[in-house]
């Protein structure tokens, strides 16, 4: 959460930090600011509100002209978001644009204060300012201060920092939060990801956590915490600048669905090389797959729906035993986990803070993990035992979409090559699946984004609802559970998810006159159950929309059904889901909402 990325080189540097906010603005989008130097002095411009705003601002006090800055894009944590605790905060001779959470801070000011410093922000990237500054006055010398400023700091940080009397120079260090250094021959930036400088390079470095960075035009030093010089590999990122842009639709969110059936092609059709998708390539070996018989998967939101979604597919095709689990309680449920069990994390970002800790403390209890992730090199990439890559291309709006769909069609393709380690599937079947998931379930997606306008039509009959119900059974419940997230994500309308057979124990009070509740009905073999359910809410006032397949049985209480395409039933729910997608998004669109970045939230939550 919060976005930092800086300049240093030949070039406007205000321009590419602007720039590279408005790409980091889906990381937090309350306030904004910009330190720079001109003419040997540090100018900061920042206020309370989006990037746009900030610009607005650089333009009103007459622009920048500077060749070294660095800017923020801001996610409040501690201080409520207005202009003064919005960053770069400034102590001494010390600026910092700040991501992630100092935990010690309050000991520190106190501390601090008593030494007679001052504060003007709530911030806890004041303090760290302020205890670079105290260390840069006794050492006089920036890497020596960020050096003994380290230990000092508990939490995480990734910082970009400007010394007033070292002009021209970035200093950038980073400890749990993520931070590259971008190299073109102009000129050095840091930044929270790469698609912040994906138009001016593809080329970067990645810091490991202790490291610190110091640019200064094209040239850039790396040093480790003892402050040895080290080399770095330079990096090239698979991304495009066109990629992380919007390519003329109207909203990522909607970029991205559209984005769906390529994301999984690309993802899993290199891993197709023998007729069937495998994961060898990936380090995981049928025989390794073999001795796994009980599975735990830990995420979070989307990513731990996906999750439900895999539990579905792995316990039926190979009928092993899984756990689905929020990475939030996992960490502090003492989990009883030894060197015989599998842990899997799905991570979009790879750098959820509360995956990342569950990541380390299976590891700690000695299980093997295995990470689905989407971006490379990121902290859950690096540090899991296996890392099975989803290339989905950068994911910008909060909603996650592409990334899910992928994650899933991943997940079942892993599940398929599970069963067939254990004898449940032979290869012809694995050649099958592998058919359906490239071709048959990216033909499906098409269809449903070919449906678009009909679905815009659903939302246009339900936008000014303020409650809606989504029920399902058995996979379809699992599923639900997303459509019911991504609806209340970014259209603030309350929204809940319920197992259709629970109704009855309690929630079916909820139903009064006129309340839409959406039925997902793609398992054959509970239909009637469903449809029983579907009755019992109409009954009761409900009004009720299905989205099925085409097998469903018809039914008066319904009032509006929207039939899937045909596909093979593991996939025709993944298939409901994008329908459901699109139709969050025109809710959100219709009642007028800021689709891409929703209030309060942000896309990478690197903070606990
Ligand atoms: O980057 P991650 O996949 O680890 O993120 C996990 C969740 O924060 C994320 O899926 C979140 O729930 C989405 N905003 C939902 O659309």
């Amino acid at each position: 959460m919060c976005g930092i990325i800086g300049y240093s080189g030949s070039e406007n540097a205000a321009e590419r930090i602007v720039s590279g906010l408005k790409s980091l603005e889906y990381r937090g989008y309350d306030s904004a600011g910009i330190a720079a130097f001109e003419e040997n002095k540090v100018r900061i411009i920042k206020t309370v509100g989006r990037v746009s705003a900030l610009e607005h601002r650089i333009d009103e006090c007459g622009g920048i002209r500077s060749g070294c800055g660095i800017g923020h894009t801001r996610w409040a944590t501690h201080g409520a978001p207005n202009d003064i605790n919005s960053h770069p905060q400034v102590s001494g001779r010390v600026v910092l644009v700040h991501n992630g959470i100092i935990e010690n801070y309050h000991e520190l000011k106190t501390e601090l204060i008593s030494q007679g410093v001052s504060f003007v922000s709530e911030t806890d990237t004041e303090v760290a300012a302020a205890v670079i500054d105290s260390e840069y006055n006794k050492a006089g010398d920036p890497l020596k201060a960020i050096l003994a400023a380290m230990p000092k700091l508990t939490g995480s940080y990734a910082f970009g920092i400007l010394f007033k009397d070292v002009p021209g120079v970035i200093y950038s260090v980073k400890k749990g939060s993520p931070l590259i250094v971008g190299v073109t021959d102009n000129g050095g930036f840091i930044s929270s990801d790469t698609s912040a400088i994906l138009r001016y390079t593809k080329k970067y470095i990645s810091l490991e956590n202790g490291e610190i960075a110091v640019i200064k035009g094209a040239s850039t030093e790396v040093y480790n915490s003892r402050g040895e010089s080290v080399k770095k590999e330079i990096l090239t990122a698979k991304w495009d600048a066109a990629a992380a842009e919007k390519g003329g639709y109207s909203h990522f969110m909607l970029k991205e669905i559209h984005e769906e059936p390529e994301a999984v092609k690309k993802t899993l059709g290199i891993r197709n090389r023998h007729g069937y998708i495998d994961f060898e390539d990936d380090g995981i070996t049928v025989e390794q797959l073999k001795n796994i018989n009980f599975l735990r998967i830990v995420a979070c939101g989307t990513a731990m729906h996906a999750g439900l979604y895999a539990k579905y597919a792995i316990e039926k095709m190979a009928r092993i035993p899984v756990i689905v689990e929020v990475a939030s309680e996992f960490r502090y449920s003492d989990p009883i986990l030894s060197d015989k069990d599998t842990v899997l994390i799905i991570s979009q970002s790879g750098e959820t803070a509360d995956s990342l800790e569950a990541l380390r403390i299976a590891k700690s209890k000695g299980a093997r993990t295995i990470a689905v992730v989407n971006v490379i090199a990121s902290s859950i990439a690096r540090e899991a035992d296996n890392v099975i890559y989803t290339y989905a291309g950068p994911e910008i709006s909060v909603a996650s979409t592409k990334a899910y769909t992928v994650q899933v069609a991943t997940l079942c393709a892993f599940a398929f090559e599970l069963a067939y380690s254990k004898g449940r599937l032979t290869e012809q079947d694995l050649m099958y699946y592998s058919k359906i998931i490239l071709h048959d379930l990216c033909e499906a997606i098409e269809k449903v984004i070919s449906d678009e306008e009909r679905i815009r039509g659903i939302a246009q009959e339900l936008y000014d609802n303020e409650n809606v119900f989504f029920i399902g059974r058995s996979l379809d419940c699992a599923l639900v559970q997303e459509a019911s997230l991504k609806l209340k994500e970014i259209s603030y309308i309350h929204s809940e998810a319920y197992a259709a057979g629970e109704l009855k124990h309690g929630t079916i009070s909820l139903i009064t006159n006129g309340t839409p509740v959406i039925s997902l009905a793609t398992v054959p073999e509970i239909y009637e159950k469903t449809m029983s359910n579907i009755v019992e809410v109409v009954t009761r006032g409900g009004k009720a929309f299905v989205v099925c397949g085409s097998d469903f049985p018809d039914n008066s209480a319904i009032l509006y059904r929207y039939e899937l395409p045909e596909i093979d039933r593991m996939f025709m729910g993944l298939v409901g889901i994008t329908a459901m997608q699109l139709f969050a998004y025109y809710m959100s669109v219709l009642r007028g909402n800021d689709v891409d970045k929703p209030r309060n939230l942000a896309k990478s939550v690197t903070v606990e």
